[in-house]
């Protein structure tokens, strides 16, 4: 039982970060430690990271990477065992792991062809006689290492590919079939060819043995157009190697008991006390809720719906501050809803680790009206302190929150407000009822209860991951 996994992903906590996907590609080797599966992770050596890796030794070296040569450092950080692609002709670049500080990078799909190209190497070979039996690639930058492996020989390895935002599919133009290593022959639908181009995504899913995403839900909505995206045909016609695993939050970062002030199921003083500094710090008076955003302000977390909903939660006593920076319409518009309730609504453009962990410790809701929401790990930090979640029932949100609905209230069992369908009017309504369970305080305080006594840590994923593995290599 057990055995060696290189997981290949262009995102990890600690070392760069622009979502959900470098959480759990970070978390994932310490939870599954437990369960006999080693896993190292294989990501590029951006500019920000080339430092830090200056001393490492070179355990792989690859002489042509598309326009220049490229060696494999390796060392540990925080416990996690990490391998870094060192190729400056792709990496060492000013701005974030996929653009510059202006625009998106034009050769992104040769860079991350590049780091499916050495995970498949590595995968094959094996490094200085550690020789994978799974090689674990993460959305469409990874994408194409399954099918590297297909194509060019797999040493006897499988591929699992974990879809974690099926927005993001890795397009290149046809003409590059060739230079990207890949075989004319594979150019159809039922392979490569993704309308009239290619996608790294779709090179993944069609060549990888199995196929994981990050929820349940998710795992079911990818086969309908609806949130498919243009590959639901693809996924639905792989279905019986297609399953969901839902992400579990690091419940080490993740501690109220860990926050100052502490508080727990036990002693809630301390989130009270939490919340009158929050208030404090954003000069804000509340007297009901206050609920929070943290997250990336685009089109798939439905910010644009909160203009429509806000100014009457704010009239039944509730309040507002917003966390998060993206799509400058989005800023503009929460900007523009803390300068007509101000007192009330208090927004930070920005990323800020620290200040998340202080709203979610303060706050009494968080609002995650995503239109599609692969997992999701801010409503679970939302339940683990207490925050209760008012979140849209798609992908992960739905198989995470128990809404308030009668029969759950009747049952004893609700954690959160949940809405459907994605839209201006539902939304109104569960914060309706967010500010309604809020006038009923031994209601509220058995959500809470609820809330914080679910489960949210990674053991049960773990084990999920660590029994496909079993599966494929047995
Ligand atoms: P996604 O990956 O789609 O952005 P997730 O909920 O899976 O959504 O993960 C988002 C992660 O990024 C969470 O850890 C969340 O706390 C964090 N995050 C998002 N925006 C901010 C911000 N502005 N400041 C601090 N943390 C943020
Ligand atoms: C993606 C999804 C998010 C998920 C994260 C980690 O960024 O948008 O829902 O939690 O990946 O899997």
């Amino acid at each position: 039982m057990g055995g060696r996994v290189l997981s290949v992903a262009s995102e990890c906590v600690p070392l760069v970060k622009t979502g959900g996907l470098a959480d759990v590609v970070g978390a994932l080797p310490s939870a599954l430690a437990a369960t006999g599966w080693e896993m190292k992770v294989l990501l590029p050596a951006y500019r920000t990271l080339r430092a830090q890796a200056a001393n490492w030794p070179v355990v792989w070296q690859e002489a042509d990477l598309w326009g220049g040569p490229g060696r494999v450092l390796a060392g540990d950080v925080e416990g996690v065992p990490i391998l870094l692609l060192d190729a400056p002709h792709h990496y060492d670049r000013d701005g974030g792991p996929y653009s510059s500080p202006t625009a998106e990078h034009p050769d992104n799909a040769v860079r991350f062809a590049a780091l499916s190209w050495v995970a498949a190497g590595i995968a094959r070979e094996g490094l200085d006689g550690w020789k994978p039996d799974v090689l674990h690639a993460h959305d469409w930058q990874a994408g194409f290492a399954p099918a590297y492996l297909a194509y060019h020989g797999n040493g006897g390895v499988k591929s699992v590919l974990t879809v974690h935002n099926i927005a993001f599919q890795g397009w290149a133009p046809a003409h590059m079939l060739g230079v990207l290593r890949l075989p004319g022959h594979a150019f159809h639908p039922e392979a490569l060819e993704y309308y009239g181009g290619i996608s790294s995504l779709k090179a993944g899913l069609v060549t990888s043995d199995w196929i994981t995403t990050v929820s349940p839900t998710y795992a079911a909505e990818l086969m309908r157009p609806e949130f498919g995206m243009g590959l639901q045909g693809v996924i639905a016609a792989r279905g019986p190697v297609v399953s969901g695993i839902l992400n579990g939050v690091d419940t080490g970062i993740w501690d109220p008991a860990a926050e100052e002030p502490a508080f727990g199921p036990k002693s809630m003083a301390g989130k009270a006390a939490a919340r009158a500094a929050l208030c404090a710090e954003f000069a804000l008076d509340v007297p009901g809720p206050l609920a929070i955003v943290v997250s990336r302000l685009t089109d798939q977390k439905g910010i644009d719906l909160l203009p429509a909903v806000v100014p009457d939660f704010i009239l039944g006593g509730g309040g507002l501050i917003v966390l998060g920076s993206g799509d400058p319409g989005l800023e503009a518009a929460v900007r523009n809803l803390a300068a007509r309730f101000p007192g009330r609504v208090a927004v930070r453009i920005g990323y800020d680790e620290a200040m998340s962990h202080r709203l979610f410790a303060g706050a009494d809701a968080v609002l995650v009206p995503s239109r599609f929401e692969p997992c999701g790990l801010t409503q679970m930090y939302g339940l683990r302190y207490g925050t209760l979640p008012v979140v849209s029932l798609v992908g992960g949100l739905a198989d995470t929150v128990i809404g308030a609905s009668p029969a759950a209230l009747a049952a004893g069992v609700a954690t959160g407000v949940t809405f459907h369908p994605v839209d201006a009017m539902a939304f109104g309504r569960a914060m309706a009822q967010l500010l309604d369970l809020y006038r009923q305080p031994k209601l509220w305080a058995k959500l809470r209860t609820n809330a914080m006594a679910q489960p949210v840590g990674w053991e049960a994923s773990a084990a999920a991951y660590a029994s496909l593995y079993e599966r494929l290599t047995a």
